[in-house]
């Protein structure tokens, strides 16, 4: 068993030039303060860059940088200037960011930023390669390195990814607006497991994944050729214990050891006794809507004067992003609202606003935090917002009320507090104002149930289930790799080919043969496939079905001049070497008449998608409907289809998209077997791709060789990738 690496942009430290002497302070922000608490430095390994650029630490030995970090179980990305611009400033913070969280008039789509980005997400994945192995759980994080999955993929096919993203992952419209939109996907799917903070980020992933990609996406599974990709949602939670004890410690001080910010607060207290202070913790970062708030602020004050002189914001904003222009501009908005809200309201006695502009040490976050009587925390976006879960967790006698946008990922989690529209001034004031007044048994009951939650789902949970789902979803991928036809394999299957004195082989075709086509009537056979059906075909001791839930029609055009034997519509007809199709089944179709209005009215509701009458069946086709839509409609009609067959002996098949109403028992598995039982075969081979073809291989008998394409759930044997892979290995079968 490997060692788990973890790899960030950020380290959980970062370090300090100040002439020529190296110090370290904690990184501030969600995932260093997160996955800190999961990290173990004796037993892990965090691999990121540790905040200064190359030429900033020129003339520092390189060694020293090394220790340091290796004393925290840390290792260096070394990142010159122009990668910091381009990769850190440029890319993550001027495109990314803006537009993962919605402020589309901010993202710059710059090919030189995009350009580093890969560049520097290259450098990171070799980083990985130089100081990791391929048995190690490799766990990626966040949106500056959404390219690493797919790059250390390449190095290493069979390695174990996880990825997380820490911050929304947006609606399929606006990801769409950025040009090189499919080249992240790509890069994701290198994991074997993707985790978002909410269910919404997973559904607008997977949105994005089909319709970017076209790929396949069963519930939250995608379908690579020979890989399950999982997708899921994993809230992130806080170390609790570390704040609850923080609180307990900080709450048991002597008035005389407390902080110096801690003395004044209590000063106030004592001055002011039915004064009350609200708290808003935040990196100073537009997505987390500050100048709003103060906006806000001061129209609460106005709506409600009485609260004038007895209401203080205390307001924490931590350097972040400097060099981001909208970051400057933010930095100067802020300032000038503090100045003009404080100077239009402030009285001798009374500052409305406190505003402190830098990164605190964590003893006066718990200061703060045990202080206030509300936490205001209104981001316009925010994957999940973790100061939220941090004050509540502070709250030891469970007073305090948590004021949280409904825009915070947290606030799937925490229905308990007071949620608020961050654009609804309105509702805000009117928030404010019962905050203010709840009475204390309702704070307690609704900390109560928040705390209970917070503790029980806490970051270490958050962690485990992340990397117990990798795990499993590595066992399952591992468990299709096993099965893959190998070379060595191919080679077993051609020498039980080569001896057989009389050989049954079935091959469906859509999705086996050849390649899903918009129009199925499209998906014609081209010169290399006729020609290697034409060698089974002549072959005297082989009997090649070719078995397809196509209509006799097609296949007639296609392949009865060749003289090739048939099974089509699943099972309902069947012809030999160039006669005429006769019923191997006795079904009845008097029943379209009723089912065909149907699906005609799910066609008109549903554009892209087509009826495909057959003799025995109809089938709805939704390939080309918009993928969300489409998946939606099939459900509805398989509804609609299951009440109205009720009692005529019909079924509803659920294909690649695509939905068949044909008669109940008919299925290619019965005319297999039906086959199997005419000669004595010694060599059965059955290849197909989708659920239909599960038939076959479940119910031929044990001796035969059943293979299906693709990595999806199956009874076959043996799985190979693609429909190249199956010609290559029919060729196989055939040389001399
Ligand atoms: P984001 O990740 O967008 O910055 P979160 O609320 O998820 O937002 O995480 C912020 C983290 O940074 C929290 O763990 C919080 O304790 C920490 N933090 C916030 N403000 C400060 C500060 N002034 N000094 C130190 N740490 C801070
Ligand atoms: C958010 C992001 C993190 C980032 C943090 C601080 O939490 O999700 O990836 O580290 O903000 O931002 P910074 O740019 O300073 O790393």
């Amino acid at each position: 068993m490997g060692k788990t690496v973890i790899i960030s942009n950020r380290l959980p430290l970062q370090l300090q030039n100040n002439n020529e002497t190296l110090s370290a302070t904690p990184s501030v922000g969600g995932l260093a303060t997160g996955v800190k608490s999961v990290h173990t430095k004796d037993k892990d390994l965090w691999i990121g860059w540790n905040g200064l650029s190359e030429e900033d630490t020129q003339n520092i030995d390189q060694k020293e940088i090394d220790d340091l970090l290796t004393a925290h179980g840390c290792a260096n990305v070394a990142l010159n200037q122009d990668d910091v611009e381009g990769f850190y400033f440029g890319f993550s913070n001027r495109t990314i960011w803006p537009l993962f969280h919605y402020f589309l008039e901010y993202a710059e789509f710059e090919l030189s930023f995009w350009e580093a980005y890969k560049r520097v997400n290259q450098k990171f994945a070799d980083a990985i390669i130089a100081n990791c192995a391929e048995e190690d759980t490799i766990w990626v994080h966040d949106y500056q390195l959404m390219l690493v999955p797919q790059m250390v993929r390449e190095q290493w096919p069979d390695a174990t990814i996880g990825f997380f993203l820490h911050i929304p992952f947006p609606s399929y419209e606006i990801f769409r607006v950025m040009p090189w939109r499919k080249e992240v996907i790509q890069g994701l799917l290198g994991a074997d497991l993707l985790g978002f903070h909410t269910y919404d980020y997973e559904r607008h992933f997977l949105s994005s994944v089909r319709r970017l990609l076209g790929l396949e996406v069963s519930f939250n599974d995608i379908y690579l050729d020979n890989r399950v990709i999982k997708v899921d949602s994993f809230p992130m939670g806080i170390d609790y214990d570390k704040f609850e004890q923080a609180a307990i410690a900080h709450n048991s001080l002597m008035p005389q050891n407390r902080s110096d910010l801690q003395q004044r607060l209590d000063k106030h207290k004592i001055s002011t006794p039915d004064a009350k202070f609200l708290l808003s913790i935040d990196r100073l970062d537009y997505s987390k809507g500050i100048a709003k708030r103060l906006k806000s602020f001061e129209y609460f004050l106005q709506k409600y004067p009485e609260y004038q002189q007895k209401v203080r914001l205390i307001i924490l904003a931590v350097p972040s992003r400097s060099n981001v222009p909208q970051y400057q501009l933010l930095k100067k908005e802020i300032d000038e609202l503090v100045g003009r809200i404080n100077g239009e309201l402030a009285t001798v006695n009374w500052t409305p606003i406190w505003y402190f502009y830098r990164s605190l040490p964590f003893e006066n976050l718990i200061d703060l935090y045990t202080s206030c009587d509300i936490a205001w925390l209104t981001p316009i976006r925010d994957g999940m917002n973790l100061v939220a879960k941090e004050y509540i967790a502070t709250r030891t006698d469970q007073s305090g009320v948590l004021i949280l946008s409904e825009m915070a990922g947290s606030a799937n989690e925490m229905m308990e507090s007071l949620l608020i529209n961050p654009n609804n001034f309105e509702q805000i004031a009117d928030t404010i104002h019962d905050a203010i007044s709840m009475p204390m048994a309702e704070q307690q009951a609704r900390n109560k149930t928040l705390q209970e939650r917070l503790r029980r789902y806490n970051v270490g949970k958050w962690a485990t289930d992340f990397m117990e789902s990798l795990q499993a979803q590595k066992n399952n991928n591992v468990s299709f790799s096993s099965r893959k036809i190998t070379a060595s394999v191919a080679k077993k299957i051609k020498t039980a080919y080569d001896t057989a004195q009389k050989r049954l082989v079935f091959l469906d075709y859509d999705g086996t043969l050849v390649g899903f086509h918009k129009n199925p009537k499209k998906a014609s056979p081209d010169a290399g496939l006729y020609e290697i059906l034409e060698h089974f075909h002549n072959d005297p001791k082989t009997d090649l079905y070719l078995i397809s839930g196509r209509d006799k029609q097609t296949f007639t055009n296609w392949f009865m001049p060749k003289g090739y034997n048939m099974v089509t519509e699943h099972g309902v007809w069947i012809s030999r070497a160039g006669s005429d199709f006769t019923l191997l089944e006795n079904v009845k179709n008097d029943w379209m008449d009723k089912i065909r209005p149907v699906l005609e009215s799910f066609v008109d509701r549903t554009p892209g998608s087509f009826i495909e009458e057959k003799n025995y069946s109809l089938a709805w086709h939704y390939r080309n409907t918009d993928p969300d839509f489409g998946q939606l409609r099939c459900t509805e009609l398989t509804t609609v289809l299951t009440s109205l067959i009720a009692n005529d002996n019909l079924s509803v098949l659920n294909g690649n998209k695509v939905l068949e109403i044909k008669n109940s028992g008919v299925n290619k598995g019965r005319v297999a077997s039906k086959l199997f039982m005419e000669d004595s075969y010694d060599f059965v081979m059955a290849i197909g791709d989708d659920w239909t073809d599960e038939y076959m291989f479940e119910e031929l008998p044990e001796m035969a060789t059943t293979i299906k394409v693709g990595p999806k759930k199956t009874h076959a044997k043996y799985f190979v990738e693609n429909t190249e892979k199956v010609r290559e290995l029919l060729k196989q079968l055939l040389e001399e």
